[in-house]
């Protein structure tokens, strides 16, 4: 339960892999591919897609296309961008990363936006795009609503800034709120979802966009060595992915709020979330306890979760973990904490 990005390709995506019709895709010649990129993009409501090897392919090509070197993006202070993309925006990008808090449902305050892009002055960068995410990973898996990413779509266009929407998540978003990803996507100048997370496909990310945004962005994928031949292999998994398991992903939403339940009655644990909005459960520890043997405690008892940075521990269901699994592991957690609270 360390993340969605675990998950194997389904049975039926191995037969379309094995299937595939393919072709030179850096010729534009693969069918799988183009079949995969129309479909993204119809179903985004985006003139174009493009396939990337993975979402921080797709974010960085993102800001590549949006800015020029020297300019400043605006992303949140807990954006996978600024945290776990090894800095690629400054990096390769030679952008000013600026960030903004973002709140517990990983929203960025619209007066924190407005204040914090700079006006013309000869002293400083231009700003000149922003970054949301959703659903927000650090956040746990809270999902931004139409009416507030329109919100800072307005504010920002207002202010001359484009806006990329990391969507690595956004069908878990738009299950959980019940609307169309294009919905979440409409205001938004480029948005990018993942393959290989809960669609449990074995690669890929698209990233959507204009006509003339996704030209541009083809070169940028190229130049970071993203042209990637028969990749139709990729897309058919991508294709099967997008058909059969978007519905599907409200059963992990479910599973995610039975295990957060279980684990609110356990003596030792408590959620950092009022309410879990997907498919990512966070807790931490009482301090009387040690996170280092809690962590070893449940390695030993085959029970995987995320930690880092020194915490909150992060649970991810996905089509791998099933209900009764749900009911095994909240019981295996249970006797490690028993074991540990009888130590102190
Ligand atoms: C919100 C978000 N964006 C981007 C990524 C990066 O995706 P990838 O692992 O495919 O590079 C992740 C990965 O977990 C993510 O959670």
């Amino acid at each position: 339960m360390r993340s969605d990005t675990i998950t194997h390709p389904t049975p039926a995506m191995r037969k379309a892999i094995f299937e595939a019709e393919v072709g030179d895709d850096v010729y534009g010649e693969d069918p799988t591919v183009n079949r995969l990129e129309a479909m993204v993009g119809e179903m985004m409501g985006k003139e174009a897609a493009l396939l990337t090897t993975s979402g921080t392919q797709s974010n960085l090509i993102a800001v590549l296309t949006h800015t020029k070197r020297g300019d400043e993006i605006i992303v949140g202070d807990q954006a996978h961008m600024l945290w776990y993309e090894v800095g690629s925006a400054a990096a390769l990008g030679g952008v000013v990363i600026r960030t903004v808090p973002n709140d517990s449902y990983g929203r960025l305050s619209l007066d924190d936006i407005n204040r914090i892009i700079r006006y013309e002055d000869i002293h400083y960068p231009k700003t000149t795009l922003l970054c949301l995410e959703n659903t927000h990973n650090r956040c746990g898996g809270t999902a931004l609503t139409p009416d507030y990413i329109d919100e800072v779509c307005d504010l920002a266009h207002t202010r001359g800034l484009k806006v990329y929407l990391d969507g690595a998540r956004i069908f878990n978003a738009a299950v959980a709120l019940g609307v169309p990803a294009c919905r979440l996507a409409q205001n938004v100048d480029s948005v990018a979802l993942c393959l290989s997370k809960g669609l449990s496909a074995p690669v890929g990310s698209l990233l959507c966009g204009s006509k003339d945004f996704i030209e541009q962005a083809r070169k940028f994928r190229k130049m970071l060595g993203g042209g990637m031949r028969q990749a139709g292999i990729i897309a058919a998994a991508g294709i099967v992915a997008l058909k059969t398991m978007v519905d599907r992903l409200a059963e992990d939403h479910s599973n995610a709020r039975r295990l957060a339940e279980g684990l609110s009655n356990i003596e030792g644990i408590t959620l950092t979330q009022d309410e879990i909005g997907t498919n990512i459960v966070m807790f931490n520890l009482s301090p009387e306890l040690s996170t280092a043997e809690f962590f070893e405690g449940l390695e030993r008892a085959g029970v995987k979760v995320g930690f880092r940075d020194g915490g909150p521990f992060r649970a991810v269901t996905h089509c791998m973990v099933s209900s009764s699994d749900i009911d095994e592991v909240l019981a295996r957690i249970e006797a490690v904490c028993r074991r540990l609270r009888h130590r102190t």
